[in-house]
Order: structure tokens, then C-alpha cells, then sequence
């Protein structure tokens, strides 16, 4: 089996729970404070890795102890760190984040050594048709496209998750495109106040860079939908109690990969995906809230016997 090459950011996410969020200029007293390990690139590459998949991040770490704790946590994870340089120069990323009584987020990251990671940092990745390879955009924008550039030149699969949201020009290189709604509407610069399948099916459409590219839209709760070369696929939503969403979106990401790079068709794959995040939502923080494959396998039996 291909392996899965994670390029992205790597985080510690400093968590305050509390009733809701503040306003602007308004104090909120919190509930408790959580130090979880996160970072759009690491929770995707840790879902991957949970769920069978050969990982190899590439990133940067701090040289900080916020640095030593994100090294330990994504070894004992079993991600490969061959490609993760730790850097002197800025402190790991860092992710404040507020979580609500609902799971809701809000969440401002400082992107730190995360910033520095250059399209040189990718020389040495050992890249083979069958590898699926996937970024994220907490990492500056020219090395995600230079990894994605990488991956179509050596034939593997190139999956990029288009957020956070920010102009960017090569949305239609990579042969999977993963947003979520907000994003959507932000790409395609229009205020997608549908919430019907049908209209999010052809804003999706819209967004798409050819007809071979599938574009994937994640919808939370609601599950998700795609537009494929083989046609339209929507995926429902699983009911739970939501605790916490961070990293939810990171989680179907990853959990994707695992399932792509196993060779699984894609409509599996999501629904595959949607009953990862389905457990992810149900545990406070990002990285530690990531699902085993028993965990996945027992969602997917509980809803087939049903
Ligand atoms: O997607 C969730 C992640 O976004 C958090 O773990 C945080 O680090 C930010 O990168």
C-alpha cells in the first residue's frame, strides 16, 4: 500500500471552554483551560495514522517545549517525523481557541515555525505512484503548492483541504479538493445562504477545476457531498452528542487519505470519513479526540444494523 505524505501545519492549541463565545471588547468567564495537540497538518496526518495508514509528516517544530510535547505526542501516534525539522528561529504554531457549551469554535492560529516551511523542505521526500499526498493551508501558500505540484509529477494522488480560506491560485491542480461551506462560499466570492443539496451540488460544481478533479464539500452535522468524474454523491449526517468540532474537518480530511490510499472508491471513503468526525465531535480538544479504526468500525456496524 502507497504511503500518505502529510505536509501542513503543527500546532499546540491552547483551549478555553466556557457558556459562549465573547463579544468584541467583552470578558466571559471560561469553564476550564485544555494544552491539546493540534494543527490542521498534524490532526490529518494522526487521523491517518489511527486509522492504518504508513504516514510521513513534513512540518516544522519549534524548538520550545511546546515543540518537545507535539514531537512525542505524533511518535507515539506512530506518525514518521523523518520529514519535521525543528527550527530555532520562531516558536512552534500555536492555536488559541474558545469552545463553547454547544462544541462550537472560535479559533485564531499563530502560524510560528509552521511559516517557515519552504518548498526546499520537500528534496528529500521519497515520492512513488500509489502515495497519496495531502496539505492544508496553515503552511505558506507557495510549499503547498509545490508539494501538490510534487505529488501530480510523480503520479500519486493529491488531495489539498483548502483552508483556511485565502486567495489562492492553484485550487484546481491537486485531484481532490476538500472545503467545507464557508469556505466554499468564500472561494466562489458568493454568500451561499442555501442550505439545499442541490445548490451546494452546483456551487461545488462551480468551484471544480475540470472534470477530472473531484470536489468534496463537508457540511458538519450534516454530513457531506461531492462532485466526482463519476457524478454527484452526497453522504448523510450521523446524529451524536457534539462535546467539541475542533478538528472535526481534519479528521474526515485524514481519515480520507487512509481509505484513498487503500484504494477504497470514493463514495466509501467519505462515508468512511463522516463516521470518523463522527466520533471525533463527541471529545474535547483536536488530536487526542482522533478515532481509532475499531472506534470507526463500530459506528459503521452500529449504523448498518440499524
Ligand atoms: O482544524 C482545527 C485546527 O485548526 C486546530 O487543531 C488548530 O491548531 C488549527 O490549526
Amino acid at each position: 500500500m502507497g504511503r500518505v505524505f502529510v505536509a501542513g501545519s503543527i500546532n499546540m492549541d491552547v483551549v478555553a471552554f466556557a457558556g459562549r463565545h465573547p463579544k468584541p471588547g467583552e470578558t466571559v468567564l471560561g469553564t476550564r483551560l485544555g494544552f491539546f495537540p493540534g494543527g490542521k497538518g498534524a490532526n490529518q496526518a494522526v487521523a491517518a495514522a489511527k486509522l492504518g495508514a504508513d504516514v510521513r509528516m513534513v512540518g516544522r517544530i519549534g524548538e520550545d517545549s511546546f515543540g518537545d510535547t507535539l514531537t512525542e505526542f505524533l511518535k507515539q501516534q506512530g506518525v514518521d517525523l523523518r520529514h519535521v525539522r525543528r527550527t530555532a528561529e520562531q516558536p512552534s504554531g500555536t492555536a488559541l481557541i474558545m469552545v463553547t457549551e454547544t462544541g462550537e469554535n472560535a479559533i485564531v492560529v499563530v502560524a510560528g515555525a509552521n511559516g517557515l516551511l519552504t518548498p526546499e523542505d520537500l528534496d528529500d521526500m521519497d515520492v512513488q505512484a500509489g502515495d497519496l499526498l495531502l496539505c492544508e493551508l496553515e503552511i505558506p501558500l507557495r510549499t503547498a503548492e509545490a508539494f501538490i505540484q510534487r505529488g501530480r509529477d510523480c503520479g500519486a494522488v493529491t488531495v489539498l483541504n483548502a483552508a483556511p480560506a485565502q486567495k489562492c491560485g492553484f485550487l484546481s491542480l491537486p485531484d481532490v479538493l476538500v472545503v467545507n461551506e464557508t469556505e466554499l462560499a468564500f472561494f466562489l466570492g458568493e454568500d451561499l445562504a442555501a442550505d439545499d443539496r442541490e445548490s451546494l451540488l452546483r456551487a461545488a460544481e462551480r468551484l471544480r477545476g475540470g472534470p477530472e478533479q473531484s470536489v468534496i464539500v463537508t457540511l458538519g452535522a450534516e454530513g457531506a457531498l461531492a462532485v466526482l468524474p463519476g457524478g454527484a454523491v452526497t453522504v448523510p449526517g450521523r446524529e451524536v452528542e457534539v462535546k467539541d468540532t475542533t478538528g472535526a474537518g481534519d479528521c474526515f480530511v485524514g481519515a480520507l487519505a487512509a481509505r484513498l490510499v487503500a484504494q477504497d472508491p470514493m463514495e466509501r471513503a467519505m462515508e468512511y470519513a463522516n463516521a470518523s468526525a463522527s466520533v471525533c465531535v463527541q471529545r474535547p480538544g483536536a488530536g487526542p479526540s482522533l478515532p481509532t479504526a475499531e472506534e470507526v468500525a463500530r459506528v459503521l456496524a452500529a449504523g448498518e444494523e440499524a
